[in-house]
């Protein structure tokens, strides 16, 4: 059974995304944001992406209209009641996304409906316990950027079902024709428990003088062909998700690899967030 109706909680870099993906493969979206300004700012991120596919002549106008029509946009969990799945792609906060987990626990009417969660590194037991549907709970980990990445991360919890498992994977590899990696339920799952100690050890390059952002990045593009460097990659993650990544993935095993190091915490702290605000290791305003 194809899911044909689909909400999704958050509509920043990767809910909007998602959104757009699921809309292109003829799904019915609902996105949920927290006011009128922030979910019009993810309608005007899917519509600027859905102008470089008609630019790049990989959709035309009438496909794009057709793809926009299938997203309906709603400052209200009600709105999800109908819907066969439910993704939620808000902050990176353990606290947020379990009180998330509950009003959609509360407000979505199938038993079947799956309810994942595109954390990066929460474990998803410490969501699916929040939950009296432990079983359909699993994570769905999307890439940035959702419409360009082709892999998806799907991520049992020790209690979800056989069912959820394989209906998850159908509807990733099959309706949108992405990758599907399974991973343990461990903070981080595959890509960030390998990517994020690497981010960190180039921010601790910068950090300690050791060579400057462009340096550092210059010698991993040139020197072995990645197409970004680790800051700039860091800088298009975000480094606010980026350190919250790297907070739980050090609750949870403790390596000194994980800690965030303090320049990292003080960019945070200092609103330099990366692309989405124009100012991280790289300046985007000019
Ligand atoms: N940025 C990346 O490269 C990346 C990649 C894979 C996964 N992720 C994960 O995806 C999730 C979202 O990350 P992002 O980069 O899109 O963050 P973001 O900051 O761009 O967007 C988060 C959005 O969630 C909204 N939000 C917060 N609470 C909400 C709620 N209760 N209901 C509805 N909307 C709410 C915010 O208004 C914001 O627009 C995080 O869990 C992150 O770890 C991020």
């Amino acid at each position: 059974m194809s899911f044909e109706q689909i909400g999704v909680v958050g509509g920043g870099l990767m809910g909007s995304g998602i959104a757009e993906v699921c809309a292109k493969n003829g799904i019915k979206i609902i996105l949920r944001e927290t006011d009128s300004s922030v979910l019009e700012a993810a309608a005007a991120r899917i519509e600027k992406s859905l102008d470089r596919g008609v630019k790049s002549n990989k959709i035309d106008e009438s496909q794009k209209e057709a793809i926009s029509s299938r997203i309906t946009y709603t400052t209200e969990y009600s709105d999800f009641k109908d819907c066969q799945m439910v993704i939620e792609a808000i902050y990176e906060n353990e606290a947020a996304k379990i009180e998330c987990f509950r009003e959609l626990d509360n407000h979505v009417v199938d038993s079947q409906a799956i309810l994942a969660s595109n954390t990066s590194s929460i474990p998803i037991m410490k969501i699916a316990i929040e939950t009296n549907r432990p079983e359909n709970v699993c994570g769905l980990h999307f890439f940035n950027p959702v419409p360009v990445l082709d892999l998806v991360e799907l991520i049992p919890s020790l209690v979800t079902s056989k069912e959820t498992i394989e209906r998850a994977h159908t509807f990733a590899a099959n309706q949108l024709g992405k990758i599907v990696v399974r991973s343990q339920d461990r903070a981080g799952f595959i890509v960030n428990a390998l990517l994020i100690p690497y981010i960190l050890s180039a921010i601790r390059m910068a950090e300690a003088g050791f060579a400057t952002p462009e340096d550092i990045d210059a010698g991993m593009v040139k020197g072995c062909n990645h197409p970004m460097g680790p800051l700039a990659l860091a800088d298009l993650i975000g480094l606010d998700t980026t350190m919250s990544v790297a907070i739980s993935m050090y609750e949870e095993f403790n390596e000194p690899l994980y800690a965030p190091p303090p320049m990292l915490r003080r960019m945070v702290e200092a609103g330099h967030l990366g692309r989405k605000t124009q100012r991280g290791f790289y300046d985007y305003a000019r």
